[in-house]
């Protein structure tokens, strides 16, 4: 697509506008909007751990749903452009930074978090087969953040692509979490394949019966 067309697209793109209108950074905002109408995956006081967070469309949105009791840790390696909230925390960072738990965990003031919304997504060259599988790679990373730092009952917002290899993630979600969706927000593109993964109530770390024989 050419620079020309991309900008009268995104002219014409409603949500974008409605997102300049109400001084938000991005359109995802509306994505996370209608997420929350549909599931309540955001309560106040929550603390919220955002990944992919950049511009900070949905950091801004979270930040007005956990209210002055809670808090939002927004994580990207580009810059989040949400000041002057006392709730929200920027983490500059890539998300395989291998001290990534720490620097977040430092964030927070060492509390897990009641939700995870992870928006991270690859620059796409245009191979869709190659989007794919570097978004299962975000999102096995998502899982692994989600297993250390989601509390017990917690809640997962994840966006991901629809490819068959989708399943192996799914299947995961499944047992991981009470309750498990699949959502196409109302501002997700419609020549787009994305999807939101959405798992509500994480049951916490099972230690396998191998691992728990023989202890007191
Ligand atoms: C679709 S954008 C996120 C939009 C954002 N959630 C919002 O509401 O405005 C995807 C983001 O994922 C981030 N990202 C992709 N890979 C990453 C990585 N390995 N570490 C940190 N951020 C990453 C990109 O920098 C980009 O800002």
């Amino acid at each position: 697509m050419t620079k020309e067309r991309w900008l009268q697209e995104r002219r014409s793109d409603p949500y974008w506008r409605k997102a300049k209108e109400m001084g938000l950074p991005s359109r995802a905002a509306f994505k996370l909007m209608d997420i929350q109408k549909r599931y309540r995956v955001v309560r106040e006081g929550d603390f919220v751990l955002d990944l992919g967070a950049a511009p900070g469309g949905m950091t801004a949105v979270a930040s007005e749903y956990v209210g002055e009791k809670g808090l939002v840790v927004a994580v990207d390696r580009e810059e989040v452009k949400v000041r002057d909230r006392k709730n929200v925390v920027c983490v500059n960072a890539d998300v395989f930074a291998y001290n990534l738990h720490g620097v977040i965990m430092k964030a927070s003031g060492n509390r897990m978090f009641d939700t995870i919304i992870s928006d991270l997504s690859p620059r796409h060259s245009g191979d869709y087969d190659l989007l794919a599988v570097q978004q299962l790679d975000l999102l096995e990373r998502t899982l692994e953040i989600a297993s250390a730092l989601l509390k017990r009952r917690g809640n997962l917002v994840v966006k991901a692509f629809e490819h068959p290899t989708l399943r192996q993630i799914e299947n995961r979600m499944r047992r991981m979490f009470f309750q498990y969706y699949r959502y196409v927000p109302r501002a997700s593109k419609k020549r787009s394949s994305e999807i939101f993964l959405i798992g509500l109530g994480y049951r916490g770390f099972y230690r396998p019966r191998e691992a728990s024989r023989g202890r007191v």
